[in-house]
């Protein structure tokens, strides 16, 4: 067998990883879902589960995939069995990778359509009602959803297609740093504004008045799955590209904070916005395209603001696209042995044609408006969602969870102590948190998911 690439440097694995967990998820769902569930104390149950779930989540992936040096369902046959029923975690992360990007890349493809649009000219001088018929007018039009869907595939499938340093690493050095200086260069716009103030305490002060406590606990967790990639054998494939000294407690908590750091920083730019124009935070999954839009067509030189916005959720959205298709496509290069660009090409398609569905969920007919009736006989009324919307609950709120919980227990019970132990202290500094961690695993990640799963199912009522 070829021998298995790797990363070119430890500043190139974490920047790859970065580029994973920092996405769509941190630019476009955070602040919505934060707006929809009224602010800080939704924040708050979200970082506490990024602390005591999703950091020991993470260092259990990169433990595994480093470990076994091989993507995730071959990954769970080396260190378990043949056969072994541990294997269906790996599964249902490749089934997952499919479900996810699907959807991703149609939002990935509204940030696109929003260049284009920026370079038309932008939003200068258009109102809140022009500007919120914009996004729906795109969010309705099938031709536009179906033609930057594909642009979006075409580019993730043209960047996983050159491999691991010459494809993922390279972009993610390239775009990653870049993000970064625009989000600072939009949060000086935005503490400048009269909303700034409104917006922080929104965002920091818990308030848990006509908090959902059940829906939101699950949604707040299903986003620690969704923010930092987990769940699906994305850090496990990633660590399967490290070498078998690198630190993975180092790695994992740089790319804990920094994807969580970005998260507050979008909102920090998007909330003094809306508070400034005086807009719903809840506006849902339309929020970013509606409300900045808006602050763009106000500010001098907004055009270029907006190209650079949503310039850097495209590269977002890009590098967290890269992770989603390298685990299907790394499973059937390590398990069927096709070569990359076969699989790459495979996999590409396969989403592609999955995607449409989502890309026409706006419109009046079958994956719209049919499937919100369908959704609500199943979910009950004012519960229904298009099928997009039921892709994205599905896969964040049920499949990562699961999938994590699954790493927790195959981690922490079913691998040897010793290979565990060895692996966490490889070539860190923090040895020391070994049984902090193994503690998280064992029971507080596996009693937290299975007590918000019972919680959201309303088998069991706590505060209610
Ligand atoms: N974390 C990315 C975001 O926040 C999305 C993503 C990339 C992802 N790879 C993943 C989500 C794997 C779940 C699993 O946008």
């Amino acid at each position: 067998m070829a021998q298995r690439a790797h990363w070119g440097s430890r500043m190139g694995f974490i920047l790859a990883a970065a580029g994973s967990a920092v996405g769509l998820g941190n630019i476009w769902k955070f602040p919505y879902i934060t707006g929809e569930n009224g602010g800080g104390i939704f924040v708050l149950i979200y970082l506490v589960c990024i602390v005591v779930i999703g950091l020991p989540i993470m260092m259990g992936e990169i433990f595994i995939g480093r470990t076994a040096q091989n993507s995730p369902v071959g990954a769970f046959r080396a260190l378990s069995k043949p056969g072994s029923p541990w294997l269906g975690v790996g599964w249902l992360g490749v089934a997952c990778a499919f479900v996810i990007l699907s959807y991703y890349s149609v939002v990935a493809g509204w940030a696109l359509h929003y260049i284009y649009l920026s370079i038309k000219g932008g939003f200068t001088g258009m109102d809140a009602d022009t500007v919120g018929g914009v996004f729906n007018d795109l969010f309705a039009d099938k031709t536009l959803n179906i033609f930057w869907h594909v642009l979006f595939m075409v580019m993730t499938v043209g960047i996983v297609i050159g491999g691991i340093q010459k494809g993922v690493e390279r972009w993610a050095r390239i775009l990653m740093p870049l993000l970064f200086i625009m989000m600072i260069a939009l949060l000086i716009q935005a503490m400048r504004m009269d909303g700034f103030k409104q917006a922080v305490s929104f965002l920091f002060t818990p308030n848990t008045e006509n908090f959902r406590w059940g829906p939101a606990t699950l949604e707040a967790l299903g986003h620690a799955f969704f923010t930092l990639s987990l769940g699906m054998g994305a850090m496990i494939t990633y660590g399967s590209y490290l070498k078998s000294d690198d630190d993975l407690v180092t790695t994992s908590i740089t790319v804990g904070v920094l994807d969580t750091v970005i998260a507050l920083m979008a909102c920090l730019v998007l909330f003094p916005i809306i508070f400034t124009f005086g807009m719903e935070p809840g506006a849902g999954p339309g929020l970013v395209f509606v409300s900045l839009p808006i602050a763009f067509g106000q500010m001098t030189g907004g055009a270029i603001w907006s190209l650079l916005f949503f310039g850097l959720l495209t590269f977002a959205a890009l590098t967290s696209a890269i992770s989603l298709l390298e685990v299907a496509v790394s499973y059937f290069i390590d398990e069927r042995g096709w070569s990359r660009p076969f699989s790459t090409l495979f996999c590409g398609l396969i989403i592609l044609f999955l995607g449409i569905p989502s890309a026409l969920s706006g419109g009046t007919d079958l994956f719209g408006s049919k499937m919100v009736n369908l959704t609500e006989k199943v979910l009950g009324e004012g519960n229904g969602k298009n099928w997009f919307d039921s892709f994205d609950y599905l896969a964040t709120n049920w499949m990562l969870p699961l999938g994590g919980l699954g790493i927790a227990l195959f981690v922490a019970w079913r691998v040897g102590g010793q290979a565990r132990e060895q692996g966490f202290k490889a070539g860190t500094k923090f040895g020391k948190l070994y049984w902090g961690w193994v503690f998280l695993l064992r029971y507080i990640v596996p009693l937290g998911v299975v007590a918000v799963f019972l919680y959201s199912i309303g088998v069991i009522d706590f505060a209610e």
